[in-house]
């Protein structure tokens, strides 16, 4: 499969979407497993970001990821970073499947040129309340959540591979990334004596 195609199938599962029925023509005993997402900010001081949590819950059936923050002031201007990369063994270097920075209100009002980004944003629409413009307000408690999706619902998924992917948002006017995520998942082959019933 192409990288970009699986950047996109990648996109989607993190995003969301544990409802999609889509009708794969063959079963693909894969799933994208998340091992572990944590966050991190280099506002230090507090002079945007008042609070934030990130983390996974581990359900009963379906693992899901959190990210939520609270501003101190309101935020207009941002880029918004995100970086997906396959690590692989040494002395392969690690294979960057995308690496995209851009202006986050664009984003945020789904304005972006970049058709992956265009798509990602529309998914988020049901897994966040991320405001449809800017600003991010302060006070306000802003999440997005991703879920974990058997990829037996996908076609065309076919290694077995970690994912790292990272993604940032960095005030324009202070020039401080506010809030980085960084997301640890798997694409794991289940055996068939695990396959859930
Ligand atoms: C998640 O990653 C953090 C930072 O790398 C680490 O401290 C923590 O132990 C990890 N947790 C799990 C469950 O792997
Ligand atoms: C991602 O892109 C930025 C700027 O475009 C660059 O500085 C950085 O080295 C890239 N990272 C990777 C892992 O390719
Ligand atoms: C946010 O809440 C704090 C405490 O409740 C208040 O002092 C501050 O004025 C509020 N900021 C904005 C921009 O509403």
């Amino acid at each position: 499969m192409k990288p970009k195609t699986l950047g996109a199938w990648i996109i989607i599962f993190l995003c969301c979407l544990p409802n999609w029925k889509l009708e794969a023509e063959a079963k693909n005993n894969f799933e994208l497993q998340t091992d572990n997402f944590t966050c991190s900010s280099e506002d230090v001081n507090s002079r945007i970001i008042k609070e934030y949590r990130c983390g996974i819950s581990k359900g009963s059936k379906r693992r899901t990821w959190r990210m939520e923050f609270m501003l101190v002031q309101p935020v207009a201007d941002h880029d918004f970073f995100m970086k997906i990369i396959l690590p692989r063994r040494r002395p392969l270097t690690d294979f960057v499947l995308l690496n995209v920075t851009t202006d986050g209100c664009q984003l945020l009002a789904n304005r972006n040129q970049v058709p992956l980004m265009r798509l990602g944003r529309n998914i988020m629409e049901r897994f966040s309340n991320f405001p449809k413009q800017c600003p991010f307000e302060a006070n306000v408690t802003y999440y997005i959540r991703g879920f974990r999706l058997d990829l037996n619902l996908l076609p065309a998924v076919d290694m077995e591979t970690p994912v790292h992917v990272e993604l940032s948002y960095r005030s324009k006017q202070q020039g401080l990334r506010w809030i980085s995520g960084y997301l640890k998942a798997s694409v794991q082959r289940i055996s068939d004596k695990k396959h859930p019933k």
